[in-house]
């Protein structure tokens, strides 16, 4: 575990680029990284605590901030960052190599409390949310534990295959041992095929992580504004629910949630129910195509931002849906005047 005081630094190498870590609770460590080398697996390989999951530029779990200095994808690799977040200086530090010395900032503090661990679950129910939706809760086996963020996802083994699904977690950890997650049925999906087919009760499934460097910050007292596209709406519910289950005065939080129909549209009793409970939560509901009943607005869940009054440019902003819908709210809300790194994101990616 590194301290906020902690700061080690070794002699530059021929070929090698000092890179300067900054975690958010001013711990700082300095590692001299050979020229061409992915900076994720040199920081990993001297033991800091540095979030990653797939290694391969996709999942964004390795996102880092470039403070200073330059740092470039590596060659023959690809980083799933839009050219608007790589011009913001955020890169995947999996899939890159420093071009001289830098510092990148960390959004997530040092100790080192997100231990990747493997848990064995059992269904607890399937349950069909929308025609396209599956809710999913599943409850940690004897003896299996795992610890999260409410917004980071789990990697669930498919039953039967070998193949592995990485899904946000809709529930908080204040609700473990039970573990819920919102799964869109695709056609030919492998976790959809089970689902509709084999998931029944006390079924086994592995799971592993917590992964991912999406999740609630928090103390923010700073308006939130979470924009989310389908079943992105599952780390909002978990980041709501811990904002409702946190003492003190709670934070304004404007969700803007979206679909393609109406009769797509899922978990709205949910919502109105933590509208009930959360008076500072208010809800848009926006769908790609009509017919849609008032209140539900047909167009994209992110133009209504904004459009009910003027959006506090100090905001906390959580965005989770397909990468088209991330950037454009990521651009809509830099517009709006919110600061690029109070902007957080999770985007879908196609298994
Ligand atoms: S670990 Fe770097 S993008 Fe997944």
């Amino acid at each position: 575990m590194l301290t906020a005081t902690e700061s080690d630094q070794t002699a530059v190498d021929l070929g090698a680029s000092h890179v300067t870590f900054t975690f958010s609770d001013g711990a700082e460590h300095t590692l001299s990284i050979p020229t061409g080398s992915s900076i994720l697996a040199a920081g990993l390989e001297a033991g800091l605590p540095l979030l990653h999951q797939c290694r391969s530029g996709t999942c964004s779990s390795c996102l880092a901030t470039l403070v200073e200095g330059e740092a470039g994808t590596l060659p023959g690799s690809n980083s799933s960052l839009f050219a608007s977040e790589m011009a913001a200086g955020k890169r995947l530090l999996c899939v890159t190599q420093a071009r001289g010395d830098c510092r990148f900032t960390l959004g997530y503090d040092s100790t080192g409390g997100q231990q990747v661990s493997a848990a064995q679950t059992f269904v607890n129910a399937v349950e069909r949310v929308a025609a396209d939706v599956i809710r999913l809760e599943l409850e940690l086996a004897e003896g299996s534990w795992i610890d999260f963020r409410p917004g980071q996802f789990i990697q669930i083994k498919v039953p039967g295959t070998d193949q592995t699904r990485s899904y946000s977690i809709a529930s908080t950890p204040a609700q473990l041992p039970k573990i819920e997650l919102l799964v869109r049925l695709l056609p030919g999906g492998v976790m959809s095929e089970w689902l509709l087919n084999r998931a029944a009760p006390d079924a086994v499934v592995e799971i592993a992580g917590p992964h991912g460097a999406f999740f609630l910050r928090e103390g923010e007292k700073v308006p939130h504004i979470m924009i989310a596209g389908g079943t992105g709406l599952a780390p909002m519910m978990a980041m709501i629910d811990q904002i409702r289950a946190r003492p003190g005065r709670k934070p304004p939080i404007l969700l803007s949630f979206g679909c393609t129909s109406e009769e797509g549209l899922f978990h709205r009793d949910a919502l109105e129910l933590r509208q009930h409970w959360l008076p500072g939560l208010s809800v848009q509901l926006s769908v790609d195509r009509g017919p849609a009943s008032d209140p539900v607005r047909v167009g994209n869940p992110v133009e209504a931002v904004g459009q009910g009054g003027a959006i506090d440019p100090a905001s906390v902003a959580y965005l989770c849906g397909p990468p088209g819908m991330v950037e454009a709210a990521r651009s809509h809300l830099e517009a709006l005047g919110l600061a690029p790194d109070n902007i957080h994101s999770e985007r879908f990616v196609a298994s």
